[in-house]
């Protein structure tokens, strides 16, 4: 299994992120607080539906804005699979 892409909006530091995967090796380069971590964190939150860094969702989106929404496409042996969450600060997480 492996990621071939995944799309932030909102999400941390991003207003809105697309990012297109090997699927083998990535190598993420970038000066400190650049968001290195951050995307991994969204990674990780797709997989276990919360943040390794913290358990407060209003972390995750960025400031000033009420949403963030993060998106993969995954790819299986059986297919592919689309993997999304919604963070909101009003309603109703998905
Ligand atoms: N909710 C948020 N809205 C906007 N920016 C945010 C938010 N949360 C974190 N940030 C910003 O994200 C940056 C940190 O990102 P991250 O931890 O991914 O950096 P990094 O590239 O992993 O850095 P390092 O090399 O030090 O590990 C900081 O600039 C921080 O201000
Ligand atoms: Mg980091």
């Amino acid at each position: 299994m492996y990621i071939d892409g995944i799309e932030l909006i909102n999400y941390r530091n991003y207003e809105k992120l697309e990012l297109k995967l090997n699927n083998k090796i990535n190598i993420f380069v970038g000066e400190n607080a650049q968001g290195k971590t951050n995307v991994l964190e969204a990674m990780y939150y797709l997989s276990a539906l919360k943040s390794h860094r913290t358990n407060k969702d209003r972390e995750l989106i960025l400031w000033n804005k009420n949403k963030a929404y993060v998106k993969a496409d995954i790819v299986k042996n059986l297919g592919n699979y689309k993997l999304e969450f919604l963070l909101d600060v009003e309603g109703k997480n998905r």
